[in-house]
Order: structure tokens, then C-alpha cells, then sequence
């Protein structure tokens, strides 16, 4: 890629955007522009050109998708619907595109017949962006570390982390990975084509996530098992967790228990050249946030 192509980042005040738009600033060979519904504090850095919209507005995205050359698409709805003119849009503009999808996605199921909510909405995207004539990479993620921020209020509050499902496996992964594999595929050539599955390097269970909060944090946090009942209607009364994802959140952890252990890759260090981080290090890399 020559060097100042433009590249928009949608989702980039969220954990992977923001990682996102700091890498692709930080190889100082392209211009980054923004895509927030809140431009006035989105807390971006200098340099980054910031603009206002949502990615359902059309002509917000129009006019953010003008003269790029690549897109990091981040899928922020829990359906599908606005997805054919969202991809539409992006593609009248850039050439290349970057899909943050999910691991949810069963491969080789149509969109309607992926088991997973999460996974059907993100099949139908991937399904749009494959037909669209766009370069495409598309990247799916394993569990995010970043989940356990949910964790962080009760975490402040005291030492113990109450949830359902403390036998979960779950193969988490730091966003800055994430963001490295989607950067590389924003700047670099041969990933057109190629779908990642992105694991961390390790799998561990909710209980044993924070054990090793407590041995990072210095703290004697222990796990609560709640049952699904309690744990729903705790997520549900939460006004910073969406409601239409507890039972698709719940419903997943319930399925880990019966599901074989999840599999890992080496996705991450194939694209980037250094191992997937622990889980350890993300917890080091976000100490303040539970502080
Ligand atoms: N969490 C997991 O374990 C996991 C695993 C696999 C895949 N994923 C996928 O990863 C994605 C979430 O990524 P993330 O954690 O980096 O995001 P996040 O931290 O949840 O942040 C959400 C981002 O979406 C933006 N956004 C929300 N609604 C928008 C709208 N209508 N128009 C434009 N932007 C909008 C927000 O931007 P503003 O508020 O600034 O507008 C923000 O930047 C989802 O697609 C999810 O399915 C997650």
C-alpha cells in the first residue's frame, strides 16, 4: 500500500477501535479517520480525523467513507438489518476492507442456520462483504479479556466476582492482539481473502480468571457461583450491559459446559510475529480499571 492512504475506523472508541486507530497512527504511513456517535469526546488522539455519525446513517458514512482506501468495519448491532447498506456504502469508496466478526460464526452454515444469535448476525455481514466486490479480511475473534471489565464494579466494590457458569472455558483474547492482526491486514498485502480465527494462548475458566485477577491485583478475589436465574436477572437490572445480550451472553456460557474445550491457534503470531498475550498481561495492561 502507498503510503497516506486514508483509512476509516469504525467501533474506534470501543477496546479493539481504539487499539486500532493508535497502531495505524503509530506506523505513521497513513492517515486515520474516525467514525463516532460522539465526536466532541471520543477521546481520540491528534491526528486522528474525527467524524460524526452513526453507522446506520447513511450519509454520515457516506460522506466518513469518502476517498478511503480501506475500512475497519466493526459490527456494533445485534442484527443484521442495516448491514446491506452499510457494506454498500463502504464499498463505493474503499477498496479494502477489514471485518471485526466473531468466532460465534460456524463456518460453512448459511446465516440463518448459524446456532448462535451473535453468530447469525456476523455470518450475514461476512455473507455481504465476501459478495461486494471489496478486498476482504475477516477476522474471528475468540472471548474477549475485555469482558471481565464487567467485572470491575464488583471487583472495586469488594472480593468477590459473582456470575453463573464459573466452569466456562474460554480462550480470551487482549484486544491489542486483535488490533495488531487487524492492522497488518489494513496495511500490508496478503491477507486478502483470509478469514482468522484469533484465540489467546491459553484456556481458562471464569473461576480461574479470577484467580488470576487476585494474583495480578494483589487481592483475595474469589469467585460466587450464581444460577442462571440470578445471574440474568443481576445482568438485566445492570443499565451499562445491553438487555438484548444476556440471554444470548448466559445461553453461550451454559453451551461452553457441554461443548469441547475451546481449540486454540496461532493465528496471531502467524500475522503479527509474536505470540497471542496471556491473559496475565492483560490484567497487568488494565490494573487501573479495577482500581
Ligand atoms: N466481546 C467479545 O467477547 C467478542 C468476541 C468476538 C467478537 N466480538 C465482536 O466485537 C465487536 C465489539 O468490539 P469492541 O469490544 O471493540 O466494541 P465496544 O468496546 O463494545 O465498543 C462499541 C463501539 O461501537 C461503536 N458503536 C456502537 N453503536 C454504533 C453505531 N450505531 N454507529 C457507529 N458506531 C457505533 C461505539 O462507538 P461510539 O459510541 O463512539 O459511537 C464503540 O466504538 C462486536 O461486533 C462483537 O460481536 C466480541
Amino acid at each position: 500500500m502507498t503510503s497516506r492512504n486514508t483509512i476509516l475506523v469504525t467501533g474506534a472508541t470501543g477496546n479493539v477501535g481504539r487499539r486500532v486507530t493508535d497502531r495505524l497512527l503509530a506506523t505513521g504511513a497513513v492517515a486515520v479517520r474516525a467514525l463516532t456517535r460522539r465526536a466532541a469526546d471520543a477521546g481520540l488522539p491528534g491526528g486522528v480525523d474525527v467524524r460524526q455519525g452513526d453507522l446506520a446513517d447513511r450519509a454520515a458514512l457516506e460522506s466518513a467513507s469518502e476517498g478511503v482506501d480501506a475500512v475497519f468495519l466493526m459490527w456494533p448491532f445485534h442484527g443484521a438489518e442495516p448491514a446491506g447498506a452499510v457494506v454498500d456504502a463502504v464499498a463505493r469508496h474503499a477498496r479494502r476492507v477489514v471485518l471485526l466478526s466473531s468466532g460465534a460464526v460456524r463456518d460453512g452454515l448459511a446465516p440463518e442456520r448459524q446456532p448462535h444469535p451473535v453468530g447469525r448476525s456476523h455470518a450475514a455481514v461476512e455473507q455481504l462483504v465476501a459478495r461486494s466486490g471489496l478486498s476482504w479480511t475477516r477476522l474471528r475473534p475468540s472471548a474477549f479479556a475485555a469482558n471481565t471489565l464487567w467485572w470491575a464494579d464488583q471487583i472495586r466494590g469488594g472480593d468477590v466476582v459473582r456470575g453463573a457458569y464459573g466452569a466456562a472455558p474460554m480462550a480470551l483474547l487482549h484486544e491489542a492482539d486483535i488490533a495488531e492482526v487487524a492492522v497488518r491486514a489494513l496495511t500490508e498485502d496478503g491477507h486478502d481473502g483470509a478469514t482468522y480465527t484469533l484465540t489467546g494462548p491459553e484456556v481458562l475458566t471464569q473461576a480461574e480468571q479470577v484467580r488470576v485477577m487476585a494474583d495480578v491485583l494483589g487481592r483475595p478475589l474469589r469467585w460466587q457461583e450464581l444460577s442462571h436465574a440470578s445471574a440474568r436477572e443481576r445482568l438485566l437490572a445492570d443499565g451499562g450491559f445491553p438487555d438484548a445480550f444476556v440471554d444470548p451472553l448466559l445461553d453461550g456460557y451454559a453451551e461452553l459446559l457441554d461443548a469441547p474445550r475451546p481449540a486454540l491457534t496461532d493465528t496471531v503470531e502467524k500475522v503479527t510475529g509474536a505470540p497471542a498475550r496471556t491473559f496475565r498481561a492483560w490484567v497487568r495492561d488494565h490494573r487501573a480499571d479495577f482500581s
